[in-house]
């Protein structure tokens, strides 16, 4: 374990952002990304590192194993259902790492038990069974009741016991369906605490999801009744309404050590920027008003706000931005800046490349100043998400687009490369993005659907960039494509064009998201 666990005040940080954080539909992340994401969570000091869902795809399997080869400090935790197949296969993957965890979960509440179709009893025997196997796999074993919070309290005490004494050392107490509230949270932990024999011997993990918008408030309470670990995502990633977000939990217990005296092993200084990568990544995001990580979460717009902070920023700011990793100064970029100062730029920001990375980068950098006067930070941040999303090693290439649009109608001309091969199509449309999305559909005929578009100015003024974001789906699979640019009929049908390259990707490597459903629940 990362911690010294006997001190008592030390609370893991359990991240899940690449397991339940990449269950919400359309988050879904490319292997090498996962392996980015999990190496900044390593050096940011979370303690475990839940990497993925091994059983559920060949594609998970690799990158949880691959995950766990390049792990340094962090604990690599994979996750499994209660079943020998499952933990065996957890374990192939999670076992190259210095320190691995087998997680394995069952649900106990009534309805629960209904989709396993065992009875109390059965899944008594069940649950000492598989946890006492993949106890005897690997030595740090957590073990789950899904739904926890709706279970009988005197059943969960049973199957809390049950799970301790096959060996497991981490019990996780889940809000599946992030029903609680702060009170019944704290209620629960202290009733284990107190009832269930072995308890002081293991750690309680607490697991909340925010379908009421408590979880932060109900891992909180958990840790005060003495829950040792909270299971949180970055940016509060998650199915639904998300889970616990890891930057607010910590942050909440230093900006308040006088009524939460808990210590983590978090570098706070680099959150800001692991928030903005995994919402490149995932797609999702980051809504202006989020705490602690949204773009207004250190503004102060009303006049008498930034008189007060002007003359003591204590006034109005409960904690400095330079406490979560934000520079202070946005000095602008533009066509005169130099390689050695882009690079120097992009490193305060979090993108740390080699010579070679810099020069595409370089050259769009330049292509984007040309166009617009000054590129400041956010420009930056577009741009990097941009390269990445949008590679020139892609299935599909957007190559050259004219749109004529106005009173008289709208027509795409569009030229893309389809497997290195160009093709080309003009389309009518209703507006210029239907005209467009009709001509990426000629050149390339798909039965992918629209779910979401979006656009958002990255910064002000008429250049501004604009980011584009849509999420597809096609046959149960959901992804998410993002691109920018000044011209935001071009951003429009990069992003487009984006998420059907990964689309085709998934559609390779990975199982339709309704199976992964089905098997999350099945036995
Ligand atoms: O929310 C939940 O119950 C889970 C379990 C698999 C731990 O994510
Ligand atoms: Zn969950």
């Amino acid at each position: 374990m990362a911690a010294n666990m006997t001190d008592k005040s030390r609370v893991l940080i359990f991240d899940t952002t690449l397991r339940d954080g990449e269950q919400s539909p359309g988050a879904t992340m490319t292997h090498d990304e996962k392996l980015e994401i999990a190496q900044a969570l390593d050096e940011m000091g979370v303690d475990i590192i839940e990497a993925g869902f091994p059983i559920a795809s060949e594609g998970d399997f690799e990158a949880v194993s691959d995950i766990a080869k390049n792990a340094k400090n962090s604990v690599i935790c994979g996750l499994a259902r209660a079943n020998y197949k499952d933990i065996d296969r957890c374990w192939e993957a999670v076992k190259h790492a210095p320190r691995a965890r087998i997680h394995t979960f069952i649900g106990t509440s009534p309805s629960h038990r209904g989709i396993t179709n065992l009875d109390q009893d059965q899944m008594i025997e069940r649950i000492a069974d598989t946890v006492n196997h993949a106890r005897n796999l690997c030595e740090d074993v957590q073990w789950s009741a899904m739904d926890a919070i709706r279970t009988e309290r005197d059943y969960l005490c049973r199957v809390v016991e049950t799970a301790i004494k096959a060996g497991a050392t981490t019990i996780n107490i889940p809000d599946t369906v992030g029903y609680t509230l702060p009170q019944e949270s704290a209620e629960i932990i202290s009733m284990l605490l107190e009832k269930v024999p072995g308890a002081d011997e293991i750690i309680f993990a607490t697991h909340c999801h925010n379908d009421l918008g408590m979880a932060t408030a109900n891992a909180l309470a958990a840790v005060a009744a003495g829950a040792r670990q909270i299971e949180c995502t970055i940016n509060g990633l998650g199915e639904r309404a998300g889970n616990t977000a890891l930057e607010e939990v910590v942050m909440a217990m230093k900006v308040r050590r006088d009524l939460m005296p808990y210590t983590t092993g978090i570098d706070t200084t680099k959150i800001m920027n692991l928030s903005r990568r995994v919402s490149q990544v995932s797609g999702f995001p980051v809504q202006f008003n989020k705490a602690i990580v949204g773009k207004n979460a250190f503004l102060h717009e009303s006049g008498i706000h930034q008189d007060g902070v002007l003359k003591n920023v204590e006034t109005f700011e409960i904690m400095k931005p330079a406490d979560i990793g934000i520079t202070e100064t946005n000095i602008a970029m533009g066509k005169h800046s130099g390689r050695a100062a882009l690079r120097s730029k992009l490193k305060d920001l979090g993108f740390d490349m080699a010579e070679n990375q810099l020069n595409d980068v370089f050259v769009r950098f330049k292509a984007l100043a040309d166009r617009k006067k000054e590129i400041y930070d956010e420009d930056l941040i577009a741009l990097m998400s941009d390269s990445a999303a949008n590679t020139g090693n892609d299935y599909l290439q957007v190559k050259w687009l004219r749109v004529v649009c106005g009173s008289d109608g709208q027509e795409a001309e569009l030229k893309m490369l389809v497997d290195g091969v160009e093709k080309s199509a003009t389309c009518a449309g209703d507006g210029p993005v239907d005209a467009c999305f009709k001509a990426v559909k000629a050149i390339y005929p798909t039965k992918a659907k629209l779910k979401v578009y979006s656009v958002q100015a990255v910064t002000q003024g008429t250049d501004a960039q604009a980011t584009v974001s849509v999420r597809m789906e096609e046959d149960g699979r959901i992804v998410t494509g993002s691109a920018a640019d000044t011209d935001t009929i071009l951003a429009s049908v990069k992003a487009y064009v984006g998420a059907l390259n990964r689309l085709r990707v998934r559609s390779q490597k990975t199982a339709p998201d309704a199976d992964m459903k089905t098997v999350s629940y099945k036995l």
